[in-house]
């Protein structure tokens, strides 16, 4: 067996009871396209957790899920607010653009957390003419740093949003992992703060892959089956992404897995915090720990590692001589013992 990586949060595999889920959804046929019981019953769980107005599509991955929400709340001249180190932004090769035609108004957030101030910053031009117009916050809980908005952050952004006539998008490829860290239901962090559109995360979350957008207003909901298939995020085997939606929404898997990959996060956080030589760049507060180490230590631990790659150096805009940012990500199976491991291992290499 290949050994544990901290590269990412899809190094790891699918969840046993994910797998058991789709074993059990392969017997005999079923129609295709999201006309199959699994799928209807994963449309129902998502109105279960978000209330009776979320209208949940399935769909295959995240970039997938994010551009095509966008397409339902975005007019061809509009333009969306995001902090610069969203996913939407540096890591979907310019699909938001390309794809969902929108411009992305980006606001530099050290923390990786959009403010409402922050957001303002960026709503110029409305009823310009030369100028797009702002329509669209998007955010990501939890964030590509690792950091958690509170509910009450997400209200803000809510209501700056509507008073100017905008919408709120959460990229929720690791909302999960945020309700887990705030010990809150999913409800809360969409439905009771005002999101009008998710992009809800399972491949992160133990699903071998799989997502879901979720339009919270029936005037976005309604076409969007059209602007799933235009956008190429229309399975035809669904049964087997719903399959997986299901065993982890049906009972309390998307807390447990995103519930152990945080401690895990949190574990390590605290063991690197402790070594002298290596400082912690945000706080801890899902699955990820971004720590500031001596490129020769970094150079060293790459080197003695196994993982391919172990994990990733990760672009800063702030600059600390000789040191570079790394990022660690935790999974639903990361255990005390790979947490300690690379612990010892960092600990070495920092001599
Ligand atoms: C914040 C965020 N959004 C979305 C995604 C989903 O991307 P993908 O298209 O790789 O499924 C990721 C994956 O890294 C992510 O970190």
């Amino acid at each position: 067996m290949s050994a544990h990586s901290f590269g990412s949060d899809n190094h790891s595999g699918g969840h046993p009871e994910v797998i058991e889920a789709v074993l059990a959804a392969n017997e005999g046929h079923a129609p295709g396209y999201g006309a199959d019981p699994w799928t209807a019953r994963v449309e129902e769980l998502f109105r279960e957790h978000l209330g009776p107005q979320a209208s949940a599509f399935v769909v295959f991955n995240g970039s997938g899920a994010n551009v095509a929400a966008l397409r339902a709340l975005g007019r061809p001249y509009d333009a969306v607010i995001c902090p610069a180190s969203a996913h939407l932004n540096v890591d979907e090769c310019g699909a938001p653009e390309r794809i969902a035609g929108v411009k992305l108004l980006t606001a530099e957030c050290p923390d990786g957390k959009l403010t409402p101030e922050l957001a303002e910053s960026r709503i110029t031009g409305v009823g310009d003419e030369h100028a797009v117009q702002p329509r669209i916050i998007s955010i990501s809980q939890s964030t590509e740093l690792g950091t958690v908005y509170e509910p009450s952050e997400i209200a803000a952004l809510a209501e700056l949003a509507h008073e100017r006539e905008m919408l709120l998008h959460i990229d929720g490829a690791r909302l999960c992992n945020a309700a887990a860290s705030l010990g809150v239901e999913l409800r809360e962090l969409v439905t009771d703060v005002g999101v009008d559109a998710l992009s809800f995360g399972g491949t992160k979350n133990g699903l071998l892959l799989g997502e879901a957008v979720v339009l919270m207003r029936p005037e976005h909901a309604a076409d969007f089956r059209f602007l799933r298939k235009q956008t190429l995020q229309l399975a035809s085997k669904m049964r087997f992404i719903s399959a997986q939606l299901e065993a982890l929404l049906g009972g309390d898997l998307w807390l447990r897995a995103a519930g152990n990959a945080n401690r895990m996060a949190g574990r390590l956080g605290a063991a690197i915090e402790a070594l002298d030589g290596a400082t912690l760049a945000h706080p801890v507060q899902a699955n990820g720990v971004f720590a500031w180490l001596p490129d020769p230590a970094i150079d060293g631990l790459l080197e003695t590692m196994p993982g391919d790659p172990p994990f990733h150096r990760w672009p800063s805009s702030e600059r600390v001589e000789g040191s570079s940012l790394i990022r660690l990500l935790c999974s639903w199976d990361t255990s005390e013992a790979d947490v300690d491991e690379l612990a010892g291992a960092i600990a070495d290499c920092l001599g």
